[in-house]
């Protein structure tokens, strides 16, 4: 396939990578990220703003590091801004108007491990194990039988109940019978990113993955435990791919290759943490993830936007074009009311999010909720835990727990899927997965049947894995057709939200020709977007109800989340409308329940279907998600937007009020010309006819663009020219800086006439000369949207979204908020508590940063 080719030719090009791992030095130097014109030399670009360029940002195209000695100012940003001025007052063209997007670095705060519990809920009575039940004998001759048989010998087998539980019979993954047929990970990746791993312990050597393995926190080629505390990596490892000899234990995929990616251990960037994501993305398969944001039930953070691309460009092109597994463990913050849907890694439609349950089968205390919850399996819980390696030679550590433990044996069973289909895509991998996990405790559980006759919890998500009815449908597993989405317009709702159990609902109504238009056949994420003033934001909850009336949780209300903020463009996803055609009236349900001083405003909402697509061949790749893909809120909700008060949570039952919105029915962007020259020859063709001038024509036109120069080549009737630079692109790339020069001037004189920047600049200026005034509107959203005025302004006709599925700056901003005054007393130096938590707060002017952002060409 033709996209498979060019990926596989990119993949040649990261040769690159190698030399980007260049030590950092937080202490005097300073570093900055910025996304460039395919046609320009960095070296240039460096020259020009006197900085050094350190190499491409990992696998990440257009995107480089450059650093500079340490000062207080952002003197990109400065120079951007200097750079449009004297375009305005001058014209002329100017290196620096290539750059689209520039963040200067900070360190942020490490990630919470998913392995340390907070404290159980008051009241909480531990189930502890007065007196083991005694293991039942039928079990333990299978026990030996299967020992005898696959010749283990590993000391602490026995005790590995996850694997084979003769106490509890049927509470492990069921994999004994996977392993007698062969199948334990041959061929398989999995690359712990986490705080290190022994390579050196005799139970990870003979699987270590040299070529995977990176330390990003001491820059060195071995991710070794170096603190005393390094030993959460290591554990997660042994689960995986503990060598199947006289040490310890087994893995559960016990050939599987296993690689260390070393990040947990101090701070790093959002730029070291893109790299980290995308590794070696060719030969690491799956990215077992135990970690994230604080479970304390009152953060709510996404990864800033340079790691939502690196984990885009890792389904798009990892895996030679399959897509990078990513897997998540759910979080440990259930006891404290948190919930995997604030968690913006977890909540991410490219991440397989698991949680908990322990050897009785039960839900942990710690294990979270939530609406994007795919799936569980063993953990700690019920007085035991994970038996596995640990760091040291010959160390084994029989404590391990919490959603961290979880989620590396789901990766390892996911290692053992890929040893017989390797050819299955990253969203192949997550129907399997939910095709075949097994509902648990169906009386408490609060389960729903789904479309397709599977059933979901939000506690347990479709239940826990089974590995080998994982295995047998992964044998003859059909590959699903390319994805698809469809994006509502923005749903303008700005109604206050009653207190009290009655909630605001409001509707809006997908019809068949909208999905058909978007080649949308059915769903599987759905995402939410949206705003909600509040004067406390854990008073709020929010369902979702499909045609099907299926209901997700998106939002739970929180004990202790003060945060007197609501949502910023926040994105809840889903997985609980799989299958479903999305056909039909969606229905939100914001509620407040607490009644009390603090109230607030139900602003705006924006769906987001994603699926399988119609017809594969009109598929295309999603372009890499900007900070200002959710600004545009000023398209206008189609007529058939009712919103009514309800006081039913499920059914968008018969309202009390119902209003309509204002419906002006065609939200298509802002036609001012105002994207560069080349920019417009190379999207504008791609835009399919809107016939009908519905919605769907104008929001899902992203599956219609070029995300990249690689669709282009099937678009045939572009500008010759643009084809020629998109071959230089790539010829630049893997053959050397002079053919890369040499292509630069070219294309620099050839979009010498940019006069529409003109425009933009003007609009530009206005706004920051308004600077505080023209923070404007839609309350306390700040420079938010002022980006996104400006995003109009620049990005005409472009910036149908550009998106990903994150949540793009909501969890930044309010982190910015949060944390301001941890920002200014000691950036970028060393230790902050880890306590503080700020994600991606690199920038402040969003909007300076951002030059005519748009898709990549
Ligand atoms: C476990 O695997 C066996 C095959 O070994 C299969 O028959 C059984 O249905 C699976 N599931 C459970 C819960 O045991
Ligand atoms: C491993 O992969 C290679 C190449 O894809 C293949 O030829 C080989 O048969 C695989 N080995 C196993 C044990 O699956
Ligand atoms: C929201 O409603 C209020 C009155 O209820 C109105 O004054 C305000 O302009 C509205 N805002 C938007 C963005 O529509
Ligand atoms: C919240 O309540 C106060 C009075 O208690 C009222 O003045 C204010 O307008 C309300 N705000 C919203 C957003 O409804």
């Amino acid at each position: 396939m033709r996209l498979h080719a060019l990926a596989s030719l990119l993949g040649l090009c990261s040769f690159a990578t190698a030399s980007q791992l260049r030590p950092r030095d937080y202490q005097s130097q300073d570093y900055y990220v910025l996304q460039l014109d395919s046609n320009i030399a960095p070296s240039q670009v460096a020259l020009s703003l006197g900085l050094t360029h350190e190499g491409q940002l990992g696998e990440l195209a257009d995107h480089h590091i450059f650093s500079c000695e340490k000062q207080e100012d952002d003197i990109v940003h400065t120079a951007l801004k200097e750079r449009r001025r004297r375009k305005r007052e001058i014209g002329g063209s100017d290196i620096l108007d290539n750059v689209r997007l520039a963040r200067k670095q900070k360190l942020k705060p490490r990630m919470e491990k998913r392995g340390v519990l907070p404290p159980p809920p008051a009241g909480y009575a531990s189930p502890v194990q007065r007196q083991a039940p005694p293991p039942e004998d039928a079990a333990v001759a299978k026990q030996k039988e299967v020992m005898k048989a696959l010749e283990i010998s590993d000391p602490i087998f026995n005790e590995q109940w996850h694997l084979y539980n003769p106490v509890q019979v049927g509470h492990d993954v069921n994999v004994t019978d996977v392993w007698m047929q062969g199948i334990t990970g041959h061929n398989a990746t999995v690359a712990i990113v986490d705080d290190g791993l022994d390579m050196y312990s005799d139970d990870l050597k003979d699987n270590y993955f040299q070529e995977g393995s990176y330390d990003f926190n001491d820059h060195t080629e071995e991710p070794k435990p170096r603190l005393s505390d390094d030993r959460h990596g290591t554990r997660c490892a042994g689960e995986v791919s503990a060598v199947k000899n006289n040490v310890c234990g087994v893995g559960v995929a016990w050939d599987s290759k296993i690689a260390g990616i070393r990040i947990l251990s101090k701070l790093i960037t959002d730029a070291d943490e893109a790299i980290a994501m995308n590794y070696a993305y060719q030969r690491n398969q799956i990215y077992s993830c135990s970690w994230g944001p604080p479970d304390d039930g009152r953060s709510m953070d996404a990864p800033g936007i340079l790691i939502k691309r690196a984990m885009l460009n890792a389904v798009q092109n990892g895996r030679q074009g399959l897509g990078s597994i990513y897997v998540f463990a759910s979080g440990n913050g259930a006891a404290n009311e948190d919930n995997c849907n604030f968690d913006g890694y977890t909540n991410s439609i490219y991440s397989i999010t698991v949680g908990a349950i322990d050897r009785k089968g039960l839900h942990p205390y710690y294990s979270e909720h939530c609406s994007a919850q795919l799936v569980v399996t063993y953990s700690s819980g019920s007085g035991d835990a994970i038996h596995t390696t640990d760091v040291g030679t010959n160390q084994c550590y029989s404590g391990h727990g919490g959603t961290s433990a979880a989620a590396p044996l789901a990766a390892g069973i996911f290692a053992l899927v890929l040893q017989i289909r390797p050819d299955l895509s990253w969203r192949d991998m997550q129907y399997l997965v939910l095709m075949t996990a097994l509902p648990i405790d169906l009386d408490t559980g609060e389960w729903q049947t789904t479309t397709i006759g599977r059933k979901f919890s939000h506690t347990f998500g479709y239940g826990k894995i089974d590995t080998w009815a994982t295995i047998e449908a992964a044998k003859t597993f059909k590959n699903v057709k390319p994805q698809a989405w469809y994006y509502s317009p923005w749903i303008h709702v700005n109604q206050t939200i009653p207190q009290g159990d009655e909630g605001l609902s409001v509707s809006f109504e997908v019809t068949k020709q909208m999905l058909q238009e978007a080649n949308l056949e059915r769903l599987e994420h759905v995402t939410v977007t949206m705003n909600v003033e509040h004067g406390r934001r854990g008073d709020i909850s929010v369902d979702l109800i499909s045609p099907d009336n299926l209901v997700s949780h998106l939002s739970v209300t929180r004990r202790l989340d003060n945060a007197p903020e609501g949502y910023v463009d926040w994105t809840f996803m889903s997985v609980v409308h799989w299958g479903e055609a999305g056909i039909g009236k969606w229905t939100i349900v914001v509620k407040d329940t607490m009644v009390n001083e603090f109230n607030g405003t139900f602003t705006d909402w924006h769906l987001k279907l994603w699926g399988e697509s119609i017809d594969a061949s009109k598929a295309v790749q999603l372009p890499l998600p900007s900070d200002e893909d959710d600004d545009d809120h000023d398209a206008i909700a189609s007529s058939t937007t009712t919103i009514m008060a309800s006081t039913t949570p499920v059914a968008p039952a018969p309202s009390k009020t119902s209003i309509l919105v204002n419906p002006t029915d065609h939200p298509d962007r802002p036609t001012k010309p105002t994207a560069p020259v080349e920019e417009e020859e190379t999207a504008a063709p791609t835009v399919e006819p809107s016939p009908t001038g519905s919605p769907a024509a104008a929001t899902s036109s992203p599956s219609t663009w070029i995300p990249s120069f690689v669709p282009t080549f099937g678009i045939g009737h572009k500008a010759r020219v643009w084809i020629l630079g998109a071959v230089g692109l790539i010829l630049a790339f893997c053959i050397g800086l002079g053919i890369y020069l040499f292509m630069a001037r070219r294309k620099r004189l050839r979009n010498n006439p940019r006069d529409e920047w003109e425009f933009d600049l003007l609009e530009e200026d206005e706004a920051d000369g308004l600077n505080g005034a023209g923070k404007t509107t839609r309350g306390g959203k700040g420079g938010k949207r002022r980006a996104g005025e400006l995003y109009d302004a620049f990005a005409a006709g472009s910036e149908d979204e550009s998106d990903g599925d994150f949540d793009d700056e909501g969890g930044d901003e309010q982190e910015k908020k949060l944390y301001e005054d941890d920002e200014s007393e000691g950036s970028g130096s060393a230790l902050r508590s880890p306590s503080h938590h700020v994600i991606g707060d690199l920038d402040s002017d969003d909007e300076d940063s951002i030059v005519g952002e748009k898709a990549r060409k």
